[in-house]
């Protein structure tokens, strides 16, 4: 087994910042797994970590950073605001309650986590951008070294550049072969925006489908192998999860192959616009 410290590309973002394009998720479905964690970060040569407030993990994840011994440099940690903490000094607050609980000096990345500020007498639009603001002095103050959004549609993201000045260097949203939101990937991309994908192997549910399971004979990987390459290969910054340190191990090992142009059009051709985790469609 090879580490992917030296191997797993970095994507640049528009401040000149490059994040690992492979990095693990943490989120509360399944719950967090320490010692999965920790292997990820000590015997995988993982360096790239995505949480959130909401997944109650945070002071967990600084332990494990901790006692993996990895310099902090060395390390990208992004976490997510989420909505109870959106305004402008709640935001700024949780972003220190989230750098003291990871015990870290500075996040790599923080996003907000969702498009619903769900604040009675106010518009979204409008605590959207007090919040944003927020993050933009975060940014200035060095505390966060890149800033962005999570399931931002483009009504969002256009909303956002008129009100605010830092254009987010980041969008996460769902992304998998049954969902590739191609209008928005091509927009972020033209805003110079780089495109980040969660639930990489829909939860588990692409690792079925008879093309994947087809494409996986073929290559002689695992159906996870073959989902992770595809969104790597749309160069799209990726971030599965699993609480199990061999899949964790299975899930890095997706940099000494490479799919076919015609076998990545068969997984896009997969598109059926099902959402594994939530869908932002209708969030004004
Ligand atoms: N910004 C957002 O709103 C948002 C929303 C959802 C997720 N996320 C982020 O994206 C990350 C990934 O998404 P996700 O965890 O929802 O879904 P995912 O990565 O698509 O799938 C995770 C599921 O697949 C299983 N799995 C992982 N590797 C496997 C393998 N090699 N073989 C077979 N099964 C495997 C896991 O089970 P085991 O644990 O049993 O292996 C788990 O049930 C999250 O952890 C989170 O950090 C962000």
């Amino acid at each position: 087994m090879h580490s992917i410290e030296t191997t797993c590309p970095k994507v640049a973002l528009s401040n000149g910042l490059e994040i690992p394009i492979l990095g693990l998720g943490t989120s509360h479905n399944g719950g967090y797994s320490h010692d999965t964690v920790l292997y990820a970060l000590r015997e995988c040569g993982m360096r790239h970590i995505d949480t959130a407030t909401r997944y109650g993990c945070e002071e967990q994840l600084g332990r494990a950073v901790r006692e993996s011994g990895i310099p902090r440099r060395d390390l990208w940690l992004t976490t997510k605001l989420w909505p109870a903490d959106y305004g402008f000094n709640s935001a700024k607050q949780a972003c220190r309650r989230s750098c003291s609980l990871l015990g870290v000096e500075y996040l790599d990345l923080y996003l907000i986590h969702w498009p619903d500020a769900n604040v009675p007498g106010r518009s979204n639009r409008e605590v959207r951008a007090e919040t944003w603001r927020a993050l933009e002095e975060l940014y200035d103050e060095g505390l966060c070294r890149s800033i962005g959004v999570s399931n931002f549609l483009m009504s969002h993201l256009r909303e956002l550049k008129e009100d605010c000045g830092v254009v987010p260097h980041v969008n996460q949203v769902e992304y998998h072969p049954f969902q590739q939101p191609e209008e928005l990937q091509t927009y972020c991309h033209q805003e110079g925006i780089v495109f980040e994908g969660y639930c990489p192997l829909a939860k588990g549910q692409a690792l079925s489908h008879p093309v994947v399971l087809q494409m996986a004979q073929k290559y002689g990987r695992t159906p996870s192998q073959i989902c992770i390459r595809w969104s790597l290969q749309n160069k799209v910054v990726t971030i599965p999860k699993s609480t199990k340190k061999e899949r964790v191990m299975e899930n890095c090992q997706v940099f000494g192959f490479e799919l076919e142009g015609a076998d990545m059009a068969l997984l896009g051709s997969l598109h059926d616009g099902r959402h594994m985790s939530w869908d932002p469609t209708h969030v004004e």
